[in-house]
């Protein structure tokens, strides 16, 4: 990229040309206040005029995230009249605002309330007529709010570019403009697959997981108990929650104030990781030596199967039976573990921390029950753990490391581990189906060819003389292509990985906010990397590893010896796999 020379408050820089004047002064050192612009590679908007500059050769004050640099441009920041449109601009945001930070969930992370610190806004400066508002909390995944919302248009555009879905946009004109869902909908009246990724760029509380943190709560304080399982990307990522750098791997510390926060048994999802392939992979060779529906496609990403039962119905042959892995690993406590142990399965309340808004959704699906019970009571996000520990004053950083709990069940391969990222399950389930095929381990675990971030990768092996030809696709916008393939009847694969969210889990809905001004200075220039810095602490615990395929698990040896009897039997089936149905868009 060729570079450029402009001064910034008088000091001359070189940049890359091409950049807006948000970007190149970010890479100055210069923290513009900015509210809609984007932070995940997505287009600015230029709509809250928070981000106002002068710049020479402009007429006027000019939006700073998306009026691009040039050769001479000088750039003022801090003139007085910058300085007061910046700050009207916020105080006009904050007279249509509902301003209850105290009980709003998106205290502490909110850019509103940054922008206000960093200009001086007041919030009582204009008085004025009040938008109408919506509350929507009637899905279990996520919540909009009307009255925290500043039209940026972040979620409209973050839903767009992952999925292509366009599930929220501007309903309503001029003072009565919101943005919902078509005809300001709920999105339990919508083809939303409740992933997550419009909370992940929303700026302010107006879109917020639901939490339930109150219900393990009162399942602790009933008596009941109560155990956690936590999944791979939540280690990956929960770190952040407490200042520490995208990437760090913080497993030890976060069992730790698990134990602290009263949890009975404290196990890693990965465990169920490694019964899901050998269950995912079992089906696999079945459909391919027995001719059953191939493509088969992985169900693991309940984000990913909300959109397939909304949108290929015809296509559901294809998805695995299998459960997830959190409610298999639900459906294990509540039966095997329970046996062992003398407990009541009635008295059991599982708890499981994940990536997603989307599987607090899929929790309750009746069809994930056994015996009447759910297979999983509560599911809290990252960012919901993260509050509970910064609540009850535990020093997250300062811990000493703890180990999870893994008395019959619990122990884990580090093909468990890499389910969090894009590839991961392909990943893990070809480590398994090779040593099924050819009676040999893979000669190296690692394959190359499934990861990365491209948004479709495809690779062929060869495994005992069968050519095996697959496919990994993320975010939903790149799955249509593939099953788009399928449906025309010119889909060569016969496995294919789909995840719900762009990037796999560690970049789910409910996973620490990526926000470039709560970022400490050294974190800036990863905010492109993110992705990849978190699915590196995965990739380095999988080699860690002494066995890192999940055939080689002892414990899921000992499950099935005792208890399954075989991958795919009667009661595995019973336990871990489950249907699916073809919904209509707007059915209720
Ligand atoms: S969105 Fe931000 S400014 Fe608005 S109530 Fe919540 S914390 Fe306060
Ligand atoms: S939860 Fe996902 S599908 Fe639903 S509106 Fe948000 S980004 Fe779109
Ligand atoms: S809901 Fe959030 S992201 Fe969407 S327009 Fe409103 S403030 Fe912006
Ligand atoms: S951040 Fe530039 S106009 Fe909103």
């Amino acid at each position: 990229m060729a570079k450029i020379n402009i001064k910034i408050e008088g000091i001359p820089f070189e940049v890359e040309s091409g950049l807006t004047i948000l970007e190149a002064a970010k890479a100055c050192g210069f923290e513009i206040p900015s509210l809609c612009a984007f932070n995940h590679g997505e287009c600015s908007k230029g709509s809250c005029r928070v981000c106002l500059v002068e710049a020479t050769g402009a007429r006027g004050l000019v939006a700073s995230c998306v009026y691009p640099v040039a050769e001479g441009m000088e750039i003022t920041i801090s003139s007085p009249k910058a300085t007061a449109a910046r700050r009207t601009s916020v105080e006009l945001l904050l007279s249509n605002h509902n301003k209850n930070c105290q009980q709003c969930d998106k205290n502490g992370m909110c850019v509103l309330l940054h922008v206000s610190k960093v200009t001086g806004a007041r919030d009582d400066m204009y008085q004025g007529e009040q938008t109408p508002v919506t509350v929507d909390r009637l899905t279990p995944s996520i919540a909009r709010d009307t009255s925290k919302c500043v039209l940026c248009g972040r979620c409209v555009e973050r839903c767009k570019n992952a999925h292509g879905l366009g599930i929220l946009g501007f309903e309503k004109r001029g003072f009565n403009t919101i943005v919902a869902p078509a005809e300001n909908r709920s999105f339990a009246n919508s083809p939303c697959i409740l992933c997550g990724q419009c909370v992940s760029v929303c700026p302010t509380g107006a879109l917020m997981e639901i939490s339930e943190i109150e219900k393990v709560d009162a399942a602790m304080k009933a008596g009941k108990y109560v155990v956690v399982q936590t999944a791979p990307a939540v280690c990956a990522a929960l770190g952040e929650e407490f200042g520490m750098k995208i990437g760090t791997r913080v497993t030890g510390k976060m069992v730790a104030a698990l134990k602290r926060l009263g949890f009975k048994k404290v196990f890693d999802t990965n465990f169920a990781a490694d019964l899901t392939i050998m269950e995912e992979a079992t089906e696999l060779l079945d459909r391919i030596q027995n001719g059953g529906k191939l493509p088969m496609i992985t169900s693991c990403s309940p984000g990913w199967v909300n959109y397939a039962e909304y949108n290929y119905g015809d296509l559901l042959p294809h998805l695995s039976s299998c459960k997830s892995p959190h409610e298999m690993f639900g459906a294990i406590l509540k039966s095997y573990y329970c046996e062992k142990n003398g407990i009541d399965p009635k008295d059991m309340f599982v708890v499981s921390i994940m990536p997603c808004t989307a599987k607090k959704y899929e929790k309750d699906r009746p069809e994930l029950s056994v015996n009447g019970l759910q297979d999983v009571d509560a599911v809290l996000t990252t960012r919901e753990l993260g509050k509970l520990i910064k609540r009850s004053g535990i020093n997250f950083v300062k811990l000493p490391d703890a180990e999870f709990d893994n008395d019959v069940v619990g122990d884990y391969t580090g093909a468990g581990v890499i389910f969090g990222t894009t590839g991961g399950v392909m990943e893990a389930a070809l480590r398994t189906a090779a040593f099924k095929l050819t009676g040999e381990e893979l000669q190296s675990p690692a394959l190359q060819e499934v990861r990365g971030f491209a948004g479709i990768k495809e690779a062929t092996f060869n495994l005992g003389g069968k050519t095996l030809k697959v496919a990994v696709a993320h975010g939903m916008k790149n799955a249509k292509v593939l099953l788009d393939d399928i449906r025309a009847g010119k889909s060569e694969y016969q496995f294919i990985e789909i995840m719900g969210c762009p990037g796999g889990c560690i970049a789910g809905g409910g996973q620490p906010f990526v926000k470039p001004c709560f970022l400490p200075n050294e974190d800036a220039d990863i905010l492109d990397t993110y992705k990849a810095k978190r699915a590196a602490a995965l990739y380095c615990e999988d080699e860690l590893k002494t066995l890192r395929a999940s055939h080689k698990n002892p414990q899921i040896a000992e499950l099935y010896n005792t208890y399954l009897g075989e991958p795919n039997s009667h009661k595995a089936h019973k336990l871990l796999h489950t249907t699916y149905q073809a919904k209509e868009k707007f059915g209720k």
